[in-house]
């Protein structure tokens, strides 16, 4: 790891390591961000492994301007002008996201929103630009731990898991983005933060509504948002067996034989990658004619806590 000042030669560095699939922690008027290349899931599981997060939650995806976020999502005119009114700037939209919009499924957790965000900060706007990528990035911290608003509480937390930090100096706001859900007619606010919620009433004309939090004070309870992307089909965890009907999510080489659909997450047994590919997996398995999905073990160290964790929400028995 290296820290490194926001000069032109760093930032062109930090945009080549981003392309190829590191991690690159980089500041923001908030907090710090880890960053990835948000198109890329295999770079997208690596946040979630280098944070030690023992489950997927959405992660907030940063843009150049509201051009490049229209690219990816779909505004509603509520949320578009709540986009022309803070951004750049400390406040991140959920919205819904294009179905070929080329980002990882990971980034929102197989989700079919997005949370999008342009930050105001100008070392962050350099390093998107030299990236050329959306780029996926939680604040740079450990799970548990609290947002590092210096480079110096990123090294201290992540020091050996990013390629680079960027020193930025110390942020302005030293608290996250506030975060509205702005895909209905009422916006609802899913976490306060940096822009006061008066501020966002005073553009809107109308009172906000408050909505369930997912962050990860708050872990979303099986039953909760969970349920809403589980798959159709059922799932079978721990399968050694393919039964009839059933499609198979394999891991690892020793595959069970079976005639209907498979997949393998990794048949090197990566947990990486078997991340960067759950989401969208478990979508192509859940097609009609499958009953069931049988899932072989995942080694429930690294990454597979969280694909496990995830896993099990989806299996658990339907409303
Ligand atoms: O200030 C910030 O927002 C910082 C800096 C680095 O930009 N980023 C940040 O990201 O706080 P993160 O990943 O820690 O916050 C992600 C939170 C999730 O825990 C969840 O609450 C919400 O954003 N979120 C993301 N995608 C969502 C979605 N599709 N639907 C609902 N909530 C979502
Ligand atoms: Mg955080």
């Amino acid at each position: 790891m290296t820290v490194r000042p926001a000069d032109p030669m760093a930032l062109a560095e930090a945009g080549r390591l981003l392309r190829d699939g590191a991690l690159v922690a980089f500041p923001t008027e908030t907090v710090y961000g880890l960053g990835a290349d948000a198109t890329n899931g295999r770079a997208v599981a690596g946040i979630f492994a280098a944070k030690g997060r023992p489950h997927f939650n959405p992660l907030i995806v940063h843009v150049p301007d509201l051009a490049a976020a229209e690219r990816i999502a779909h505004f509603t005119p509520v949320a578009r002008h709540l986009a022309q009114a803070f951004w750049p700037g400390p406040l991140t939209l959920v919205v819904e996201r294009h179905a070929e919009a080329g980002l990882s499924d990971l980034v929102s957790a197989g989700l079919s929103s997005i949370a999008l965000r342009v930050p105001a900060h100008p070392v962050a706007q350099q390093l998107l630009a030299a990236a050329g990528r959306p780029l996926a990035a939680p604040s740079a911290n450990r799970s548990g731990r609290v947002s590092p608003t210096r480079a110096a509480h990123v090294a201290e937390d992540l020091g050996d898991r990013v390629a680079m930090i960027i020193d930025g100096g110390a942020t302005a706001h030293g608290l996250e983005s506030t975060i509205l859900d702005g895909r209905g007619e009422a916006v609802v606010l899913l976490r306060s933060g940096a822009v006061p919620r008066e501020a966002i009433e005073a553009i809107l004309g109308a009172s906000l509504t408050r909505g369930p939090a997912s962050d990860d004070v708050h872990p979303t309870a099986p039953g909760q948002l969970a349920s809403h992307y589980a798959p159709n089909a059922l799932l079978r965890l721990n399968a050694r067996d393919v039964q009839p009907g059933e499609a198979l999510l394999a891991f690892g080489s020793d595959v069970p034989d079976t005639a209907g659909p498979t997949l393998n997450l990794s048949a090197e047994g990566d947990l990486i990658e078997a991340a960067a590919a759950l989401f969208a997996a478990l979508r192509e398995l859940d097609r009609p004619g499958v009953n069931a999905i049988a899932v072989m073990p995942i080694p429930e160290h690294g990454l597979g806590e969280a694909i496990n964790d995830r896993l099990r929400r989806a299996a658990a028995p339907r409303p």
